[in-house]
């Protein structure tokens, strides 16, 4: 008897896994896992041009600046439990994301999953849930 309800738990499991994979627009098979981002060179001018439409639509430059929108971060955004600052997101591998992959740059936009661990929601990762690969990857 015991036997069919462990049976049953890992069917109940194996089957909600498969709904969150199947379901969850937010993981990427595309992404690139291998290369830092550092390391890409860019060439299709096309793509540039898209990613910086993309860029201005999800405004990523208004808080990863201080300013000089160079995307070095450092704003700082005060919050009843202490300053949040936003990440140096440029391809800089000491200061920025340089060490990440495509799929690490997915994950960390889409799910909040960042370098050091999840995001705080101040970085809005949850408006950026539904972006298309094709967006994340021009970006
Ligand atoms: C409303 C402000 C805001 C906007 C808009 C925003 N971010 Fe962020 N972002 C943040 C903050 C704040 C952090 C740091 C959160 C933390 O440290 O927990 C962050 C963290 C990140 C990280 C993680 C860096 C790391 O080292 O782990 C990446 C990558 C990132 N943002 C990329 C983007 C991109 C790309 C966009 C546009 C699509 C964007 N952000 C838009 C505020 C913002």
């Amino acid at each position: 008897m015991a036997n069919w309800k462990k049976i049953g738990v890992v069917v109940v499991v194996g089957a909600g896994a498969w709904l969150w994979r199947t379901f969850d627009t937010s993981r990427s098979d595309v992404a690139d896992d291998t290369m830092p981002l550092s390391q890409v060179k860019i060439t299709d001018a096309a793509a540039i041009k898209r990613g910086e439409y993309v860029m201005r639509q999800a405004d990523c430059v208004a808080c990863h600046t201080a300013g000089q929108g160079d995307f070095a971060g450092g704003y700082v955004i005060g919050t009843p439990f202490g300053d949040l600052i936003s990440s140096n997101i440029t391809p800089d591998e000491e200061t920025g994301i340089g060490r990440m992959t495509e799929s690490d740059f997915f994950n960390a936009v889409r799910q909040g999953i960042g370098e050091h661990g999840l995001l705080y929601p101040a970085m809005p990762y949850t408006a950026y849930v539904q972006m298309s690969d094709k967006d994340m990857h021009d970006l």
